[in-house]
């Protein structure tokens, strides 16, 4: 399968926000990823609905909205209604994570679960087949530009033999620190969506970062 790309909007200019969106819709990126901070989950706060209206009324691609937040139930139907089509919740702030992936799809929307960079994904055994996506974060969530954490190759190629056996449709999304140093050697672990933010937006032009990022062949660079 051709890998997708999903630039993360924290790392937008906010004061061009409808710009960077457009950039994006005219990109060849696939998705956008909407990264949800409330301050208690993570030590950051990013931006809510009002924020992610102004996404949904400009953006032409899927909106891939990850929550950082504790009690994510509360509000999974405001964020599909907010035009998630991906709601991704973290294990690690979820007592009821079954209950939880049943109210994502219930609402309309796929299931993804992220796990934090210390939380194994053999604790995923359980509810892989529920589930349309997992998000491996590749750095501590809350911040983006920070420096990309080497076991997670480790962790894809776990999560991808894992999912042969138990759900093989299943998205694998690598988050945080993503360049064109290590998306090749990230997909040839197993990862298929790639989330990048500073990557992206800090590349003297974004577009063709992302194109970038879109078309490397497999097997150009090693880690
Ligand atoms: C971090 C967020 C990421 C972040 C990635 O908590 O989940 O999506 O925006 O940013 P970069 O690509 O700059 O690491
Ligand atoms: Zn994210």
């Amino acid at each position: 399968m051709k890998h997708l790309i999903a630039p993360s909007i924290l790392a937008a200019d906010f004061g061009n926000l409808q710009r960077d969106i457009e950039m994006i819709n005219s990109s060849e990126a696939d998705w956008f990823h909407i990264d949800v901070m409330d301050g208690v989950f993570v030590p950051n706060i990013s931006y809510g609905f009002p924020v992610l209206d102004v996404v949904k009324a400009h953006a032409t691609k899927p909106l891939d909205v990850h929550l950082m937040i504790v009690n994510p139930d509360q509000y999974i139907e405001r964020f599909a209604k907010s035009g998630a089509a991906v709601i991704t919740v973290h294990y690690e702030a979820c007592v009821h994570l079954h209950r939880t992936v049943q109210a994502i799809h219930a609402a309309g929307c796929r299931a993804g679960v992220a796990l934090n960079p210390h939380t194994p994904v053999e604790l995923l055994k359980d509810i892989l087949a529920d589930l349309d996506m997992v998000l491996i974060m590749s750095v501590n969530p809350g911040f983006g530009g920070q420096k990309f954490i080497g076991n997670t190759y480790n962790k894809i190629t776990r999560l991808k033999a894992l999912a042969a056996d138990l759900n093989p449709n299943l998205i694998i999304e690598v988050d945080g620190g993503v360049d064109i140093g290590n998306i090749v050697a990230l997909k040839d672990a197993g990862a298929t969506v790639f989330v990048a933010g500073s990557s992206i937006f800090t590349a003297t032009s974004p577009s063709k970062m992302i194109s970038d990022l879109k078309n490397m062949p497999s097997g150009i660079f090693t880690i």
